[in-house]
């Protein structure tokens, strides 16, 4: 008989994060597959009976081509086998979990989307920038930074009232933030990034998007980090004094 695989969100990185249904699963599960930036939730894999698969990627260090994890993924369901594919974040931003989900539907897998809290919310959020907020802009954008070059119409970003929100952005600042200025983008918009969210090693640098470049540079900026464009990030000031999580419940 068939088995079926979950496509599953582990969050943005801390176990009590991750939403009850994954976690059920993870222990249920035969196979987990997952992927490099899931955090403190590498932890929990420990208490699974389920044979363990790391196929995550990071730049120039490929462990499995997405190729592969496709057809791991379907040759395991034919063996029966329930499969978890743990993602960082939710595995539909960004995450080529609908792909995934894709071919398993193409190969007649049974499968089941399990959401996850997306760092483009929840990065930002905990370190006190909300990314809406009433006084501010009425809609909000999630863009990547990979291949959005040639596919994004920058003058309709530009030229939108929207807090936007990158992720896989890093390599791309210079670039990112020319293309909205030369597109109408007012230069003093407030820009965030917090590097290594959810992370002892976390970074908040709060500058404008003229100077986003300039400081990403000489404060050598890693990935992963969220980039957040817009009004909002002047809330930082007011929050992040009272926005913690160093308490234990
Ligand atoms: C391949 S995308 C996956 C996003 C994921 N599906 C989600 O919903 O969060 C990876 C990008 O997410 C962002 N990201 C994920 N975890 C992060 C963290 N802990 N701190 C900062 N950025 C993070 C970065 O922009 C990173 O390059």
């Amino acid at each position: 008989m068939v088995g079926k695989v979950y496509i599953v969100g582990a969050g943005p990185g801390r176990k009590d994060l991750l939403t009850l249904r994954a976690y059920e699963l993870i222990k249920k599960a035969d196979v987990i597959l997952h992927d490099e930036l899931i955090g403190e939730v590498a932890d929990l894999l420990k208490e699974s009976k389920a044979e363990v698969i790391n196929v995550g990627k990071r730049s120039g260090r490929h462990r499995k081509s997405q190729e592969e994890i496709n057809e791991m993924l379907v040759e395991f369901a034919w063996k029966g086998k329930i499969v978890v594919r743990l993602k960082g974040g939710d595995p539909c931003v960004f995450g080529r979990g609908g792909e995934e989900a894709e071919y398993l539907a193409k190969h007649g897998i049974p499968f089941e989307f399990v959401p996850g809290i997306s760092s483009a919310i929840a990065v930002p959020e905990a370190v006190g920038i909300p990314v809406t907020h009433r006084r501010y802009d009425p809609a909000l954008v999630f863009i990547t930074g990979r291949e959005s070059r040639e596919r994004l119409n920058w003058k309709a970003l530009a030229e939108l009232n929207a807090t936007i929100v990158v992720l896989m952005g890093v390599g791309k600042i210079p670039d990112m933030s020319e293309k909205l200025i030369e597109n109408g983008k007012d230069s003093e918009t407030p820009v965030a990034v917090i590097e290594k969210g959810f992370s002892d090693e976390q970074r908040v640098l709060i500058t404008k998007l003229g100077e986003l470049a300039e400081t990403a540079e000489r404060e050598n900026i890693e990935a992963p980090a969220v980039i957040v464009i817009g009004g909002v990030v002047e809330l930082y000031s007011i929050l992040s004094e009272f926005c913690r999580d160093d308490e234990e419940l």
